[in-house]
């Protein structure tokens, strides 16, 4: 078969993989090559089990797959024939010398930039799909474009706004597709050519085009803005244990203001994923750059009020059940960062269960899907802490029960079962307020909600 456009897409992770399954599935003219430095991963992308977790994911890359959705680890090969080419690596929070904690590990960048350099024969189109910092495409251009041979390359932003868990939908019917460039005829061409091939099925006026410092600061800004959403929901969910006004009350109360809107102002345990700390630190990193030390301190206290919020809720367990959980087999549900995704990193189930562990609890991890990356997670404290896949296991003979995730099978367990088979008194702390609590309290367990008079016996 022949293509008209060649796409490679450098980083087959979360992004990369359903990203590019979706342009291949709605884009039959386009042939898509995902590749990967993670065999593994590779591997796993060309079996029947995929190595995420995405509701609906498998039918896209069923139908794509073999006709124009490859996976490869061949990633020069892949160079050598694009016309367009992806980079979809990790950006993580640098871990070590300057700006560690803070600023963006740019390494798995700058190497992708280096190896597309090496193997191209002629100019290419480079998008940035990872989400990186600011003026991160002048250097991508820099160091493309240093070249003495004379190819040229066009650096463009594309930065990525789907949520794991809804990615598919996300990438079918998106709310905006972003493409920044520099406002040359070149960059101008480059990101209509960009533009065209999501034209194909997102309405024109959702591609939005930007010059390209826009485009890398509105994804840092849309993570800021989401995560500071929560952080502020989180914050008076404190308030309203102390009052009790009930938190999804005032959400409601606030959400119905069109202003406002409804959306990410469920009251939880916590924020998590690999972005919104890793962005926000990323943005204070940038901002103190500036020397903008307000703005710095401003956006930091987001992630903090989340620190706050996890550490809460294990203070919460812990002054309730008599101030020691020492011995005690406490049950989470849920290790996902949220559900409908096997993803834990960031995850506050992470903080939760490291919480207790320095209490000395006997934890035990359950989830339907994020079982693997839980153990992986915690491979240091490996010894101390059980992994169950059946929740009622995991909750028979403990003394608390908390909802670390919102899976909707945890709404319908049979909690008479799982009462009578805990300890007495039975603790349950509903970490993303999703349980009928009077009628778990009916049942016989002491409740803790987030941001609600809790339900005691005693
Ligand atoms: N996960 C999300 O929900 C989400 C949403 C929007 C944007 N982003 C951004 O997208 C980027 C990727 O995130 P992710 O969650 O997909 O990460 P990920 O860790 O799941 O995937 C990145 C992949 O890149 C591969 N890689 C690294 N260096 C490579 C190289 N030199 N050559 C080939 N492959 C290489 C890794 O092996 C890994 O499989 C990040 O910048 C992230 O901030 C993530």
């Amino acid at each position: 078969m022949s293509f008209d456009t060649r796409i490679l897409c450098i980083g087959a992770g979360y992004v990369g993989g359903p990203t590019m399954a979706v342009i291949a599935d709605r884009c039959p003219h386009v042939k898509v090559t995902v590749t990967d430095i993670n065999r593994q991963r590779i591997d796993a992308w060309n079996s029947n089990d995929l190595p995420i977790y995405e509701p609906g994911l498998d039918l896209v890359v069923g139908r794509a797959r073999g006709r124009n959705l490859f996976f490869t680890t061949d990633v020069a090969a892949g160079i050598r024939e694009a016309d367009i080419i992806f980079v979809s690596v990790n950006t993580p929070t640098k871990a070590f010398g300057e700006g560690a904690g803070k600023a963006a590990d740019l390494q798995y960048w700058e190497k992708t930039a280096r190896e597309i350099l090496a193997n191209s024969e002629r100019g290419k189109i480079v998008v940035e799909k990872s989400t990186l910092p600011v003026r991160t495409a002048d250097a991508m251009a820099r160091i493309l474009n240093s070249n003495s041979r004379g190819i040229r390359f066009e650096v463009l932003s594309n930065p990525e706004f789907l949520a794991e868990g809804t990615a598919v939908r996300d990438l079918e019917l998106p709310d905006r597709v972003l493409i920044g460039s520099e406002e040359t005829p070149g960059g101008i061409a480059a990101r209509r050519a960009v533009a065209d091939i999501y034209a194909t099925w997102v309405p024109r006026e959702r591609v939005l085009e930007a010059n390209v410092w826009s485009a890398e600061l509105s994804k840092l800004t849309a993570n800021a803005f989401l995560a500071q959403r929560i952080s502020s929901i989180n914050a008076m969910s404190a308030l309203c244990e102390k009052t009790e006004a009930d938190i999804d009350e005032v959400a409601h109360a606030i959400g119905t203001d069109s202003r406002i809107g409804p959306k990410f102002l469920k009251a939880s345990v916590g924020f998590g994923g690999s972005c919104f700390k890793k962005d926000i630190l990323n943005l204070v990193y940038i901002a103190e750059s500036y020397g903008l030390h307000e703005v710095a301190d401003y956006w930091e206290s987001v992630v903090r009020m989340n620190e706050w919020q996890e550490a809460r809720f294990v203070r919460t367990m812990l002054t309730n059940m008599f101030n020691t959980v020492a011995g005690k087999r406490i049950a989470l549900l849920g290790f996902a960062f949220k559900a409908d995704t096997g993803d834990t990193r960031e995850s506050p189930a992470d903080a939760v269960a490291r919480g207790l562990l320095a209490e000395r609890a006997h934890v035990v991890i359950s989830d339907p899907k994020a079982l693997a990356n839980a153990r992986r997670d915690l491979e240091d404290v490996t010894g101390q802490v059980e992994f169950e896949d059946d929740p009622y296991k995991a909750a028979a003979g403990a003394h608390a029960i908390a909802i670390m995730t919102e899976w909707s099978e945890y709404r319908t367990l049979d909690y008479n079962r799982i009462y009578a088979a805990m300890e007495k008194p039975a603790f349950l702390f509903d970490g993303r307020n999703i349980l009928d609590h009077r009628a778990l309290f009916d049942v016989g367990f002491n409740v803790f909600p987030i941001g609600k008079v809790a339900l005691k016996h005693f």
